[in-house]
């Protein structure tokens, strides 16, 4: 479990991250927007749900827990709209259950997972997995001097050089914006952003996970080309279980990766 740090100078708390990246990882949390997404490792790692889970009560908000291998094990969702019944996608519902999370599980690691639309002009495919390098806002403009840094909110992930080499997998910058369509102005900022995926949650995850100074990295599977013939929403419809099942089998792996290891071995 990830040490507190409330009340540290910056020096003592750098100090304190130094000396956690060498200790084994232990606890992970998976933020995972979609229950189509969250179900199938929920599965395969046999995990349960919390009846109690450590959350405000009266909010939508979902963990599954277990252990697996030496790993304690949390997937959480955003839930579902109470109205519509949808699953609460998109920057908002993910920075809320990404800080509720962390201050009540506190991991070492958090993963957010889950499907993103990839660019074959960046040389994604359907199927594909990456691990993103960045994660950016694609949708926060303001013009205002430095106010347009903060809207792109650029941020590195945590870096994983052994992880990707040892699981052959892709590695692309990630996009984040609340619409799974795209703009011609979001096209420019992604276009700026480099990204070779684009998905609703990342760079929320990112900012909130920042805030608290947790490591975290993002898996993210393709389940459309943005830049190809197809609608985008029937694209992602038709291949989500067939991509939601390799996600899956991908994010297993990672696990086994990273069990037994420090977050400086990653
Ligand atoms: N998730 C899956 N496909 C997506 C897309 N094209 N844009 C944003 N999020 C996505």
């Amino acid at each position: 479990m990830a040490p507190r740090c409330d009340g540290l100078s910056d020096a003592a708390m750098k100090d304190l991250m130094a000396q956690a990246e060498k200790l084994p990882i232990s606890t992970v949390v998976f933020v995972v927007a979609l229950q189509a997404e969250a179900l199938p490792l929920v599965d395969k790692l046999e995990l349960i749900q919390d009846d109690k889970p450590p959350f405000p009560i009266g909010m939508p908000w979902i963990r599954f827990y277990g252990t697996y291998r030496d790993l304690f094990i949390n997937v959480v969702c955003p839930g579902k709209d109470s109205t519509l019944g949808v699953d609460n996608v998109g920057t908002i519902p993910a920075s809320l259950v990404t800080c509720a999370s962390i201050q009540g599980i506190r991991p070492d690691l958090i993963i957010n997972a889950g499907t993103a639309g990839g660019f074959k002009a960046k040389g994604a495919s359907v199927g594909d997995v990456f691990i993103a390098s960045s994660v950016a806002f694609h949708d926060r403009r303001i013009p205002v001097p430095v106010f347009d840094l903060y809207g792109v909110g650029t941020r590195k992930a945590f870096t994983t050089p052994n992880l990707v080499k040892e699981l052959s997998l892709k590695v692309g910058n990630l996009s984040t914006g609340d619409s799974m369509d795209m703009s011609p102005q979001d096209e420019e900022l992604i276009i700026a952003n480099d990204a070779t995926v684009k998905d609703m949650e990342g760079a929320a995850v990112a900012h909130v996970a920042d805030l608290f100074k947790v490591p975290t990295i993002f898996i993210k599977a393709v389940t459309d080309i943005v830049d190809g013939e197809k609608p985008t929403s029937e694209e992602y419809l038709q291949n989500l279980p067939a991509v939601t099942a390799k996600l899956t089998q991908s994010v297993s792996q990672v696990l086994d990766f990273i069990s037994g290891k420090c977050l400086s071995d990653l």
